[in-house]
C-alpha cells in the first residue's frame, strides 16, 4: 500500500516565528573548520574555568549521604532557598536594600530569566524597546514571541535618554503606547557594544520611565546586569535597581555564567512580587525548577569564597586579553578604525568607517578567506532603528580565543581592512 503521509508538520505559529539563531552558522563554521580563528564566539576563557574549585564544592555537597541525596532530588521552582538567601545578601552587599529572597528566582542561566519574563509579558504584536545594537539572542526571543522590537539609539553609555524620549513620544503619537510591554537595558558592558552606563545615565533613564508610567500603562524595565562581575576597571556602577527602593518596578537579572562557569547554567533574577509569581508559573511549566544539584554546588562555592576567586581569575585574564586585542587593533588596523574601549565584559566594538561588513559582503568574505570570523553589526541592530542601520560596525570577542591566535586574527583582518579602506 502506498503511503500518502505528508511531510508538512503543523508547526505552531511560535515555532514558525522561531528561526535558527543568526549566528548559529558562524558557530557551526568554527566547529567544521578547526583552522578558523573565531573572534565571533561569545564563550568564556576555557583555561580559566575553575575545575579545581568546582571539584572541591562537589566533594562537599556529596561528602554526606543525606545532603548529597537531597541534591539529587527535585527542588522548588523559584530555586533552593539558602541559595536565594545568599544571592539576596550579596545584592545587599552590592548596594540594594531589603532584598526579599522570595522575590528572587534562580534560573537556567540569565537567558531563562529573560525568556520566562518575556513569555509572561509579551503577546504577538506587543512592543519592546531595546538598545540598538542589542543582545541578538534576546532579539531572537522577542521575535519568537511575536514582539515588535523597536531600537533606541545608543552612545558609549548605552541607551540615550533622548532616544528613549523620542520613541515614547512616537508611541503616544501613533496611538501604540498601550502595546509597550518591556524596556530592555544592559547596564554593564553591553553585548555587543561593551557600553557601560554611568550612575547618572541610569538615573536619567529610570526617571524617564517613572514619568512615563504616570502618562500611560505600566511596562517592565529589565536591567540585564549579566557582565557586572566582569568589571575590569575600578568599581562597578550601582545597579539601576538601586533606585527602585521598594522593589516595585525593575526586573534585574544576572548570571553565574560569565565569572564562574556557563556549564552550571545558573542565573538569578530579582523582581517585584507579582512578576515573580508570573515568572515562576512559566518556569514551572518548563522545568519545575533549575538543577537542584548545580544550585547546591554553586551555594557551596559562594560560601567557600570560590565564586570570588574564580571571578578574580577571569577578570585578570580578560584584562590581559582585552588590552592585547585593543593593542593589536591599534597596531594592525588602519588609523581610521574607531574602537570602543570596554571597561569590562567580553566585547570590543569596532567601526571601520564606510566599509560594509554585513554577512556576505566582499569584506566579510575576504575575512573568511583569511579564516577569521567576527560578528557583523548587522546581526545586532534592530529592523526598526531610529537611525539608518549602520553597516560598518562589528563585534570582536576576546572571551574564548587564546592570546596568540587572537592577535593573528586581528592582524589578518587588519590586512583586509587596509585593502577595503583603500577601495577594496
Ligand atoms: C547580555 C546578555 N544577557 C544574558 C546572557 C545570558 O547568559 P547565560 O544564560 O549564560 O547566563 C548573555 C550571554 O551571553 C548576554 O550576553
Amino acid at each position: 500500500m502506498s503511503s500518502t503521509a505528508t511531510t508538512a508538520f503543523p508547526f505552531s505559529q511560535k515555532a514558525q516565528r522561531t528561526g535558527d539563531s543568526p549566528i548559529a552558522w558562524l558557530m557551526r563554521k568554527t566547529i567544521e573548520d578547526p583552522e578558523i580563528l573565531s573572534l565571533a564566539a561569545g564563550f568564556v576563557d576555557t583555561g580559566t574555568l575553575p575545575n579545581d574549585l568546582v571539584e572541591a564544592a562537589v566533594h562537599k555537597v556529596f561528602a554526606e549521604a543525606g545532603p548529597g541525596r537531597d541534591a539529587l532530588q527535585y527542588g522548588t521552582t523559584p530555586g533552593y532557598l539558602p541559595l536565594r538567601q545568599t544571592v539576596a545578601s550579596r545584592l545587599e552587599e552590592q548596594g540594594l536594600s531589603n532584598v526579599d529572597p522570595d522575590c528572587i528566582a534562580i534560573t537556567n542561566g540569565g537567558q531563562q530569566g529573560l525568556y520566562t519574563v518575556t513569555e509572561a509579558f509579551v503577546d504577538p504584536g506587543d512592543i519592546v524597546l531595546v538598545e540598538d545594537p542589542t543582545y541578538f539572542v534576546y532579539m531572537d526571543v522577542l521575535k519568537s514571541v511575536g514582539a515588535r522590537v523597536l531600537g533606541v539609539s545608543t552612545d558609549e553609555e548605552g541607551m540615550t535618554p533622548e532616544g528613549l524620549r523620542d520613541r515614547l513620544r512616537e508611541l503616544h503619537e501613533s496611538g501604540q503606547r498601550g502595546r509597550l510591554r518591556i524596556l530592555y537595558l544592559m547596564s554593564y558592558y553591553s553585548n555587543p557594544k561593551g557600553s557601560n552606563m554611568s550612575a547618572r545615565r541610569r538615573r536619567e533613564l529610570y526617571d524617564i520611565y517613572l514619568e512615563e508610567i504616570t502618562k500611560g500603562p505600566i511596562f517592565l524595565p529589565i536591567e540585564d546586569a549579566c557582565y557586572r562581575d566582569l568589571t575590569l576597571e575600578g568599581e562597578p556602577e550601582p545597579y539601576m535597581k538601586e533606585f527602585d527602593k521598594g522593589n516595585e518596578h525593575i526586573f534585574a537579572t544576572g548570571t553565574f555564567s560569565k565569572a564562574l562557569a556557563p556549564g552550571l547554567r545558573l542565573g538569578w533574577s530579582y523582581m517585584p512580587p507579582e512578576v515573580h509569581t508570573a515568572l515562576c508559573r512559566q518556569k514551572a511549566n518548563q522545568d519545575f525548577g533549575s538543577s537542584n544539584m548545580n544550585q547546591r554546588i554553586l551555594l557551596e562555592m559562594l560560601r567557600m569564597g570560590s565564586y570570588e576567586t574564580a571571578a578574580a581569575r577571569f577578570r585578570e585574564r580578560y584584562r590581559v586579553k582585552r588590552d592585547a586585542l585593543v593593542q593589536a587593533l591599534r597596531d594592525h588596523w588602519p588609523a581610521e578604525t574607531e574602537i570602543l574601549h570596554p571597561k569590562g565584559g567580553l566585547y570590543v566594538w569596532v567601526r571601520l568607517p564606510g566599509v560594509d561588513n554585513d554577512p556576505g559582503s566582499p569584506f566579510f568574505n575576504a575575512v573568511l578567506e583569511e579564516k577569521v570570523l567576527y560578528v557583523p553589526g548587522y546581526y545586532c541592530f534592530c529592523e526598526e532603528t531610529q537611525e539608518p542601520k549602520p553597516k560598518d560596525q562589528m563585534r570582536l570577542c576576546y572571551g574564548v580565543i587564546d592570546l596568540e591566535p587572537m592577535t593573528e586574527a586581528v592582524r589578518r583582518m587588519g590586512r583586509v581592512a587596509a585593502q577595503f579602506l583603500k577601495g577594496g
